[in-house]
């Protein structure tokens, strides 16, 4: 068969699949169950009788919420525990629409809340919460104010696919993920004004291989928001701002606390956000960490913080004065960052004192401000540099004095160079000035060195070994 004659050939097997799965699946129309497209009419009950009833089936089953506004007048639920079913379908041509008074839900964790499911998927829809009169309340700083729901709760959930959702007008964030594994989201979009308060669009926690592809996000908060708990999630191809960016954070308000590993955000874009992509941890202790994180290929627009990392958050100074971040925060690489800053620091690292940033590497950044060179900031940060980056980090030269310091142990462990072997804090002073050229001899004998102590070679890591004689 030809490589056309092949896929033509796919494209048959699919639909014939295809076809035969919606076949063999019920359907369920909510207004079946009582649900009624007039926007005035509670339609809970509706959407929990279809629910039900695909639960308890063992085919696939679709629900279809069809075209129209179905009011959802209170916090919903949909719980998995029973279900036999594991795939259920949700279509949404139509708005669900939460009460217009905002107290109805405004207690309640979540809208609508998919709790221990199983092979969920939800495509197309508008969830609009229709929140201003609570932001107003909030804004006006009045105390009776109710914190506000989520609109959409996935927790304690696994293998879920959200397609071409569109979340209007949060009470709280728009979307929380927790407790969940395997989810998928596609194409996501979430409207809400810049000046919304804790409109967060996806926050993610306690959950494991969450993807997050093509979601476009104007909001008063974070754009997306990843608490403790949370491992290889990769989101690519984000459309941010307004908004406060992509935030790693807020963590380490907890002693023990779980700790966030393997992010990668790649092809990213921000408007006029407060952050690009921001870490931030509490100034106070705890076993939290931040570790394998990859930013790449991102464009800023006018954006406040392009690159921050914040480990010293205490708002009003309260519950952490002078206190250090126990969480520690390594491995972290910002590749082919580009744009404008709308501030003069570009970049800013302000690590814990107690657990300073270990192995932050940047690799082709460049950052203007006002077209000009912009500046970074620096505090107990181990970093690398490398192509070109700009604004220039003040603290490389602390990845130097690692590097030579691990040198210098490997080479006290050999015995090899006599006047190294004291361990005096006075000696130690020294090292911090010391060139490496004058402690070993040769090119040949700081590559093996380096070799023997599993360090990299400075060429691969783009500086040269003039450069390395420099530091
Ligand atoms: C990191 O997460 C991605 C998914 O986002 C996964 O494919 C990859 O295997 C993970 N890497 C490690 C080392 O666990
Ligand atoms: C980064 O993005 C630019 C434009 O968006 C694209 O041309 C380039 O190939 C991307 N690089 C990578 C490594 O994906």
């Amino acid at each position: 068969m030809g490589k056309a004659g092949k896929t033509l050939h796919m494209i048959l097997l699919i639909c014939s699949m295809l076809n035969s799965s919606l076949a063999k699946s019920s359907i369920y129309n909510v207004v079946e169950f009582g649900a009624k497209p007039d926007g005035i009419s509670d339609s809970t009950k509706g959407l929990l009788g279809a629910w039900k009833k695909a639960c308890g089936s063992m085919k696939p089953a679709r629900i279809v919420v069809p075209q129209g506004h179905f009011l959802v007048a209170r916090a919903v639920t949909f719980d998995g525990k029973s279900c036999v079913n594991k795939a259920i379908s949700i279509t949404i041509h139509g708005t669900l629409l939460a009460p217009s008074d905002y107290t109805l839900i405004g207690n309640a964790l979540c809208w609508l809340n998919f709790y221990r499911v199983s092979g969920v998927s939800i495509h197309g829809g508008v969830l609009d919460a229709r929140a201003t009169s609570l932001w107003h309340c909030k804004i006006s700083s009045k105390t009776n104010c109710p914190i506000g729901a989520a609109s959409l709760g996935l927790r304690n959930s696994d293998n879920i696919v959200i397609s071409g959702l569109t979340s209007l007008n949060s009470q709280m964030f728009h979307i929380i993920i927790n407790g969940c594994e395997k989810v998928i989201m596609h194409g996501v979009k979430i409207i809400a004004p810049g000046n919304s308060p804790n409109t967060d669009g996806i926050h993610v926690e306690f959950s494991s291989h969450v993807t997050i592809l093509k979601p476009r996000i104007r909001t008063g908060d974070d754009c997306i928001s990843i608490g403790p708990g949370t491992s290889h999630l990769w989101i690519e191809n984000v459309a941010c701002g307004p908004g406060h960016g992509i935030s790693i954070g807020s963590l380490g308000w907890d002693l023990r606390e779980p700790g966030v590993k393997n992010v990668t955000v790649r092809k990213a874009v921000f408007l006029k956000t407060q952050n690009g992509f921001r870490i931030k941890s509490w100034g106070r202790p705890s076993s939290g960490f931040v570790k394998d994180v990859h930013f790449e290929n991102a464009t800023m627009n006018d954006v406040q913080n392009p690159i921050v990392i914040d480990q010293n958050y205490c708002p009003y100074h309260n519950h952490c004065p002078n206190q250090a971040s126990g969480v520690e925060v390594s491995d972290v690489t910002y590749k082919e960052i580009h744009g404008t800053s709308a501030t003069r620091v570009a970049v800013k690292f302000d690590c814990s004192s107690e657990h300073p940033c270990q192995r932050i590497t940047l690799e082709d950044v460049k950052l203007t401000y006002k077209n000009h060179d912009p500046q970074a900031m620096c505090n107990h940060a181990h970093e690398t540099a490398l192509g070109i980056v700009q604004p220039q980090i003040s603290c490389l030269k602390n990845e130097a004095v690692d590097v030579i310091s691990k040198i210098y142990d490997f080479a006290r462990l050999e015995d090899e160079v006599d006047f190294l072997t004291t361990q005096s804090e006075q000696e130690r002073q020294k090292m911090k000035n010391i060139k490496l050229g004058d402690v070993f001899k040769s090119k040949e004998i700081i590559l093996a060195f380096l070799v023997g102590a599993g360090l990299q070679v400075p060429e691969t890591k783009g500086l040269t070994f003039d450069e390395v004689e420099l530091i």
